[in-house]
């Protein structure tokens, strides 16, 4: 039940703190992440050459912080393919490969269509999901489960940010067994890792703000989320967020893309959700806001604590996340963009928890 929230969708935003934490700590044993249980060895790891992820909606932008993160960390270079695309066409896979399938439900049809094409052409599949006992979970080699707990709401929160989590662990097993991540950063990475879930609470102590910018103006036709490497990858989901329970059209860009064209759409007043939490791109992404303000745009600006004073008078709002390790970011930054979507939503008086023309899992192609 709704336990006092008004909707499943913000329960679950709220628990997502807790879902973090589930799906991290018993996996740490001796200051290690141990996933022998989701079918990664030492031998396995070693190797593999190359990654696919396949996945669908949510969980395929999930996969896309994935790729950021796993190459990073590991230096393996991972391809990210919907489930639907993935199928037909003719894949190049090769033996040394590995397919990472992600799916809250387990049930999706796309994504078990790709996972029985993986197989079938001989190639080890390691399922992602939040359903024990779904069709997913019982057709892969192994499965890291998610431990979000029962996702009731249309659109996705705690099951995605559990995904990103466990591509996180996954990347930094990677990287350590390989020996790309040095045992000291291993070390500091873990330590950061493990203050995520309780730095995750943060955001929702700010709702009045995203109240605030929901109720607004500025929200009436569309919006752009703009963002340079994680951060755009974790705008793809927000515009998913805010396009699927409140109708607002929403595009993500990579920042430095909109000026190749889309910037033609930046009018006074348009909506534009600059993630900027990221130290290394923090300039550039400066410099975009800056292209975007001279066309009028509305800046809402995500960043974290330390560089709040550098940007607000830049930006026309600006929204804090705690100080974390910016590979980090996305679990902190995600989640004032599906606050936003569910205010956005609850102020046009959408039907948050089950909007229009969607349905809780896929099971059609
Ligand atoms: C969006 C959303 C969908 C799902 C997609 C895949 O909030 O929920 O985009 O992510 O239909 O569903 P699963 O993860 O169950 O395979």
């Amino acid at each position: 039940e709704k336990a006092g929230y008004e909707h499943f969708m913000i329960k679950e935003i709220n628990e997502q703190p807790k879902a973090l934490a589930d799906t991290l700590f018993p996996r740490i044993h001796d200051g290690k992440i141990d996933l022998t249980d989701a079918g990664f060895s030492d031998d396995m790891i070693e190797g593999i050459r190359k990654i696919y992820i396949v996945a669908c909606g949510t969980a395929s932008y999930a996969a896309q912080v994935g790729k950021y993160v796993i190459e990073r960390l590991a230096r393996v270079s991972v391809e990210v393919d919907a489930g639907s695309e993935f199928r037909y066409r003719n894949p190049v896979l090769e033996p040394d490969m590995l397919v990472i399938v992600i799916s809250q439900s387990g049930e999706t049809a796309d994504t078990i269509a790709a996972l029985r094409e993986a197989k079938k052409r001989g190639l080890k599949v390691i399922a992602i999901t939040n359903v024990v006992g779904s069709t997913l979970s019982r057709e892969a080699d192994a499965v890291f489960y998610t431990r979000a707990g029962m996702e009731i709401a249309v659109a996705s929160t705690k099951a995605y940010i559990t995904q990103l989590l466990a591509l996180y662990m996954i990347a930094m097993e990677v990287g350590r067994i390989k020996g790309k991540l040095a045992d000291e950063e291993y070390a500091r990475l873990l330590k950061e890792l493990e203050r995520v879930p309780e730095l995750s609470k943060e955001p929702m102590e700010k709702k009045k703000d995203l109240q605030k910018l929901a109720s607004q103006r500025y929200m009436d036709q569309h919006a752009f989320y703009i963002g340079r490497g994680l951060d755009y990858a974790v705008a793809m989901e927000g515009t998913m967020k805010i396009k699927e329970v409140s109708y607002i059209h929403a595009e993500a860009f990579s920042a430095g893309e909109l000026k190749h064209g889309t910037i033609a759409l930046i009018e006074k007043n348009t909506l534009v959700v600059a993630l900027a939490t990221q130290a290394d791109l923090l300039e550039k992404m400066m410099s975009n806001i800056k292209e975007v303000k001279a066309r009028g745009g509305y800046v809402f600006a995500i960043v974290q604590e330390r560089d709040a004073a550098t940007v607000a008078d830049q930006v026309d709002q600006v929204f804090t996340i705690p100080n974390v390790e910016d590979l980090f970011a996305p679990m902190l930054s995600v989640i004032p963009l599906q606050m936003l979507g569910y205010y956005a939503a609850v102020s046009k008086g959408c039907d948050v928890d089950k909007p229009r023309n969607l349905a809780k899992s896929v099971t059609v192609e």
